[in-house]
């Protein structure tokens, strides 16, 4: 076998674009040099928050007098500038993950970035890979990308490239095992340490490699330490073994002692007062000047704190002239400039390519000029009261089009699914009949009238502080919401060519739309942003063949996931390395929809499996940079394969490999996702996807040896268009 370095075919967007960040080592200098000028309660100050409320931002710290530096801005979200206006509201982590699109997720990141920057914002409090997204009905897991880490690890990486290279500072969060809503403030996740590596650290190893300005520790306990007074997670974890040169900042109130939780390695406590007794009190600030002085922490430990806080400053270059913050969080968030830009093609890409066909009986999409068309359901249209009515977007009111909580942004506008389609119907002649509300029998008259029904229909979730139709954040069960399998059964009784449309959080459960002969075609729609409508009739109509790959599971019950969130004070974390498809591929479990599936308008035949691989076995040593050990992220060699495009227009194929460890690697997963991309083909053309390993593909972690390790023997290579529809199969050996 062949040693292949094609390093440059899976160099990161980011990094092809040639706009890198300045290195860590030269942000430190220049960070340690600002430190010698400042007082003891300047330092305590720029590692604490200035309370809640006390600044423009949802997070502030005080700002000192000695040296050139502001108060910082920390500010939600994932998606978007959170309590501000104008502002692009972006699909929602989730979706960006379904595009399996490195490039436009780095886009998506830039663009965010540029509208931080705009608006005077050092800290944009995402991307989030923590939830992972274990728990199907988790109430946040639509933050993040995909609940597998290989995915979401990539989609972490692209994004923080972008944010950063428009020169704001990432915020990789929740840090870690926050995988609830419900008791998330007391909850301990107790989780194995294989687990924890392979699953819940290996994005956040990614985020690091991306050089991620900040990491947010998580408000639960880590096997009954608090996240964010945890050596083992914050020090040894993350610092030492990960090799984090930023700094971390607790979730909002996530602190909860003020001598550990800085020598455990917490380095910026917000938003500054907690809400023990007295309520306002707080932690740090002058606490912190006083632990020092009483030498409970040492100094190095406040000098280190700050070091890392200036330094992750430096590193994006906010010491030139970034802008003052334009807006406040507190009165309406009115910007005095517009960073929207060009911004709105960005959101609509993302939303279009991120939307997954399911299901496409006898071809029924796309629309081929119907003469009338009936839109049902309250989705299809924008909140009539607006589609930021209600706080956080806590409601679940009109078309949904991203879930609830702090990880929001307020909609600029929000384009209905039924008047993006109205506008092309028009051109086409078609009329159009609607019944927006969810009632099923005005469904079933509107849809009798119809040569085709479209049924939108939803599922939403959030975070914790807000109960939306008694779901506590983490959803109650996974059925589409307003009664929508009734809704769907009574269209599809009045009408033979029913097309549903989702707009969901997660996974829903599809058997009683399905058992509906009616129902010729599904599209998940996931939490698409403002340009809702636009996206998704750039697939309807066919100007765009759907691209998605859905970046989860959907199951044919509930219960066939082995996982979801508990009323308890523990969590357990029972399932192991056995998440999504790792536990449906182990336990013999057929999915409805399977991890990776989505449908194009075209085909795509795969050809030519060619394995160039050649490493060896053993654990990984070497030095720690960005990530972990540097010799984890070099190249073991490629696979790749052939693809061609095999229909009458053109498309893009998301190309997926996976790996199977050999026996000698002990219990684990039948095979995991350790490739992809994707390939935009034109009608009968054809190209390569080419997939490079690195050694942490190939390894698993051992918790003796406390190190990641390749084993020896046989592996196996699985590539296909998803995790069960694998089209090419082969092996590689690595010897003891
Ligand atoms: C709590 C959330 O968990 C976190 O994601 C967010 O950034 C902060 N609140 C600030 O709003």
């Amino acid at each position: 076998m062949r040693l292949l370095f094609f390093s440059a075919l899976t160099t990161s967007a980011a990094q092809a674009s040639g706009l890198a960040t300045s290195g860590w080592d030269a942000a430190y200098s220049k960070a340690q040099a600002a430190l010698q000028k400042l007082s003891q309660a300047e330092k305590a100050g720029i590692a604490t928050g200035v309370t809640w409320e006390g600044g423009p931002c949802v997070g502030n710290t005080y700002a000192p007098s000695s040296i050139d530096y502001p108060s910082l801005c920390l500010q939600d979200s994932p998606l978007g500038i959170r309590f501000a206006n104008p502002v692009t509201a972006f699909p929602a982590g989730i979706n960006a993950g379904a595009t399996w699109d490195r490039s436009l997720l780095y886009s998506r990141g830039v663009a965010m970035g540029a509208e931080a920057k705009g608006l005077g914002v050092h800290v944009q409090l995402g991307p989030v890979s923590g939830p992972l997204g274990k728990n199907p009905d988790g109430g946040r897991n639509w933050e993040g990308f995909s609940v597998d880490p290989y995915l979401s690890g990539v989609a972490m990486e692209e994004t923080i490239r972008g944010m950063q290279d428009s020169g704001v500072q990432a915020c990789a969060k929740h840090w870690i095992g926050n995988e609830q809503e419900v008791n998330r403030d007391t909850i301990s996740s107790e989780m194995a340490d294989r687990q924890t590596h392979e699953l819940y650290v290996w994005p956040f190893m990614n985020a690091v490699r991306a050089d991620v300005a900040s990491v947010m520790c998580s408000y639960n306990k880590v096997n009954g330490t608090w996240a964010c007074e945890s050596e083992a997670i914050l020090n040894e974890l993350l610092k030492n073994e990960l090799g984090f040169r930023g700094y971390v900042v607790s979730d909002w109130n996530a602190q909860h002692t003020g001598v550990n939780s800085a020598l455990a390695g917490l380095d910026m406590t917000m938003p500054g007062s907690d809400f023990n007794t007295p309520r306002g009190s707080i932690f740090w600030g002058s606490n912190l000047v006083e632990a020092v002085a009483n030498g409970s922490v040492p100094q190095s430990r406040l000098d280190d704190m700050v070091t890392r806080i200036l330094a992750a400053w430096y590193l994006v270059n906010q010491d030139q002239g970034y802008p003052e913050v334009s807006f406040s969080s507190w009165n309406g968030g009115k910007a005095s400039v517009d960073v929207t830009a060009d911004h709105a093609s960005v959101a609509r890409a993302v939303a279009r390519d991120s939307i997954v066909l399911l299901k496409n009986e006898a071809q029924t999409l796309p629309l081929r000029q119907p003469k009338s068309l009936a839109i049902i359901g309250q989705d299809a249209i924008v909140n009539p009261a607006g589609p930021n009515a209600c706080t956080d977007r806590g409601c679940d009111n009109g078309t949904l089009a991203m879930g609830w909580g702090s990880g929001t942004a307020e909609f600029p506008y929000l384009v209905a699914p039924v008047d993006a389609i109205q506008a092309q119907a028009d051109k086409t002649g078609t009329q159009i009949i609607t019944s927006t509300t969810d009632d099923a029998a005005a469904g079933a008259e509107a849809a009798a009238a119809a040569e085709t029904a479209i049924v939108f229909i939803n599922s939403d979730s959030g975070e914790g502080y807000i109960t939306v139709e008694n779901n506590p954040g983490d959803r109650n069960n996974l059925d589409p919401w307003h009664n929508g399998n009734s809704l769907v059964q009574s269209v599809a009784s009045s009408n033979k060519n029913v097309i549903v449309v989702i707009h969901s959080v997660g996974p829903i459960i599809l058997e009683t739309i399905l058992a509906q002969p009616s129902v010729k075609a599904i599209i998940w729609a996931g939490l698409p942003g403002q340009e809702s409508g636009n996206a998704l009739a750039d697939i309807l109509y066919g100007s765009t063949s759907p691209s998605g790959k859905i970046p989860y599971t959907i199951a044919k019950q509930r219960s066939d996931y082995g996982a979801g969130w508990i009323y308890a004070q523990t969590d357990s974390f029972t399932e192991g390395l056995f998440v999504d498809y790792r536990h449906f591929d182990k336990n013999g479990i057929d999915p409805r929809y399977e991890f990776g599936h989505g449908l194009s308008y075209t085909e795509f035949a795969y050809s030519g499996l060619s394995i160039n691989v050649l490493a060896t076995s053993g654990p990984t040593i070497g030095s720690i940079i960005s990530g972990g050990p540097v010799e984890l992220f070099e190249s073991v060699g490629t696979v790749s394969v052939h693809i061609v495009n095999n229909g009458s227009v053109e498309g893009a194929e998301v190309a997926q490999l996976y790996i199977g460890l050999p026996e000698s690697a002990p219990l684990s997963p039948p095979k995991q996702l350790r490739g992809f991309e994707k390939v935009f083909l034109q009608a009968a053309g054809s190209g390569t996807a080419t997939f490079e390993l690195t050694r942490r593909d190939l390894s698993y972690w051992d918790v003796t040896l406390q190190k990641w390790v390749v084993p020896s023997g046989t592996f196996r290579v699985y590539v296909g268009a998803s995790s069960r529809d694998i089209r090419l199969q082969g092996t590689f050996s690595v010897a003891s």
